[in-house]
């Protein structure tokens, strides 16, 4: 039987829309506008697209978007002041700070300076600590997007043997962390782990974050498994044209397909769900400072 495609592009946007509904409540009934603010420091050209996009996302569910375009040259300790007056500033709810940053800036420093609180990325190490010991955290995105299409396709996720191939701060550990949470056998897998095609087998629920291109077969896909896949890699593809790309991700979408019972595509599966929960963290952080109720299915 043909496996479920699981439509991230379609998810994300009523993720989107509930978090615009909630944004409408907070405004209407308690007269609070959630901010969320975006540093970029240099000009790389793919972090630029991120950050202009998730500014567009922001407006558009009716938060406030506040960008601090930052020269390449910026020093640490500018920075570091940036995020404290960020840190007091009571209009702004979530901070995120583009990650790379230039090599003459520490980033877990810089991570670590953030208000816990008003960290939507949840790198933080607190959050780290937090969501590992099950206490209330914020979560990154990524993860957490792939946990929300999970749990909308199976309801519990109870028992399931679950893989996480890459062990990434980003995606590989908090994945593990949310799926441990949620009652899975849980096995994190990596570039040193031994015949991972028959680690994979076993799994009810692979997560592909590793950053290898279509590194994934089908037959390594135990058949009825649910499959996401976090890699977003851009391929050449000349038989496009001359200079044309495509992405694809870390499993192999065709053969991969074949066999699972559910399968994200790239594009349209996990990447719209991360802006997503970013929207969906800021929403949540400004109800936490201000000791309201927050959205339901929004969080961890
Ligand atoms: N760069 C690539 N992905 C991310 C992310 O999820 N958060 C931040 N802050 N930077 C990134």
């Amino acid at each position: 039987m043909a496996a479920t495609i699981i439509d991230g592009k379609e998810f994300a946007g009523r993720v989107r829309a509930q978090v615009a509904r909630h944004v409408d409540r907070l405004k209407s009934d308690h007269d609070i506008t959630p901010g969320l603010a975006v540093v970029l420091v240099g000009t790389d050209p793919a972090s630029d697209v991120y950050v202009r996009s998730k500014g567009k996302m922001t407006r558009e569910v009716g938060m406030k978007s506040v960008e601090h375009r930052l020269d390449a040259a910026t020093s640490e300790a500018e920075l570091l002041n940036l995020i404290e007056t960020l840190n007091a500033a009571h209009d702004i709810h979530g901070i995120l700070v583009q990650l790379p940053l230039p090599r003459h800036i520490n980033e877990d420093l810089v991570i670590n300076a953030i208000d816990p609180a008003k960290d939507v990325d949840g790198f933080h190490i607190s959050n780290v600590g937090m969501l590992s010991t099950g206490q209330k955290a914020m979560v990154p995105c990524t993860p957490l997007g792939c946990l929300m299409m999970l749990r909308d396709h199976h309801g519990s996720l109870s028992g399931m043997n679950a893989v996480v191939i890459g062990r990434s701060n980003i995606v590989g550990k908090p994945m593990a962390q949310l799926l441990l949470g949620d009652s899975c056998t849980v096995t994190i897998a990596h570039s040193r782990t031994k015949d991972l095609a028959d680690v994979v087998r076993r799994a009810d629920i692979v997560i592909a974050a590793v950053g290898r291109p279509e590194m994934v077969p089908g037959d390594w896909i135990k058949p009825g498994a649910t499959v996401i896949d976090v890699g977003i890699n851009r391929l050449d593809a000349p038989e496009r044209g001359a200079g044309k790309t495509r992405l694809v991700g870390d499993v192999d979408y065709e053969s991969c397909a074949a066999v699972a019972g559910a399968i994200t595509p790239v594009p349209g599966g996990v990447g719209p769900m991360t802006i997503a929960c970013l929207l969906a963290n800021t929403v949540t952080a400004c109800c936490r400072a201000n000791g309201l109720s927050e959205p339901e299915g929004l969080t961890a």
